[in-house]
């Protein structure tokens, strides 16, 4: 072992305009604003009810300049989040459709009533939602994922299942499947 006591402390991100950024990480997921260096980085908290909360979960960085030229050169400067949600496969893994190698940034929120309420509010604001509300095998987890501005899909999970330290299982080796990656399937049979 070289490194001891290791936890999850926070996740960089750089975004194409971080005044977006910022407004849909306060205005959707509820962040506050812990610090800014200039008019290029960010540092955001989960809410304060969560009693976990440190200074900073997320630091965002503005692109440079340069960057977005060559986001712009390959045609990626404009999202559409909405074309991400038509191209979506109906069955299957989640396979997100992302921007970048960050596959997905997943927050904790309580329980299935906090899922649902995010459901209703991204519906209000005709945001897209990528898959979900649905409950993982692996981990056992409720889980829902949308994007943010760009295109970096954000996963709500629920309920985690206990590591073996606390009374969790062994390990088990699950198939590849549609059922593993969502063990309900078929949600609007639930409703
Ligand atoms: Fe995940």
């Amino acid at each position: 072992m070289v490194v001891d006591n290791m936890g999850l402390d926070h996740v960089a991100i750089k975004v194409r305009d971080i005044e977006q950024t910022i407004e849909f990480y306060t205005d959707v997921m509820n962040m506050a604003v812990s610090d800014r260096i200039g008019d290029s980085v960010a540092f955001l908290r989960t809410p304060a009810v969560a009693d976990q909360a440190e200074h900073h979960e997320m630091n965002v960085t503005q692109y440079s300049d340069e960057e977005l030229e060559i986001l712009e050169e390959r045609g990626e400067l404009e999202l559409d989040l909405h074309d991400f949600e038509e191209e979506l496969p109906e069955d299957g893994p989640p396979m997100l459709p992302t921007t970048g190698p960050i596959y997905h940034i997943a927050f904790e929120v309580p329980d299935y009533n906090a899922i649902t309420d995010t459901v209703e509010g991204l519906e209000e604001r005709n945001h897209p939602i990528y898959r979900g509300p649905g409950r993982h095998g692996p981990g056992n987890n409720i889980f829902l994922y949308f994007p943010d501005p760009d295109g970096y899909p954000i996963e709500l999970t629920a309920k985690m299942e206990e590591p073996i330290e606390v009374g969790g299982r062994p390990p088990k080796q699950w198939p590849e499947s549609s059922e593993t990656w969502n063990v309900w399937r078929k949600t609007d049979d639930l409703e």
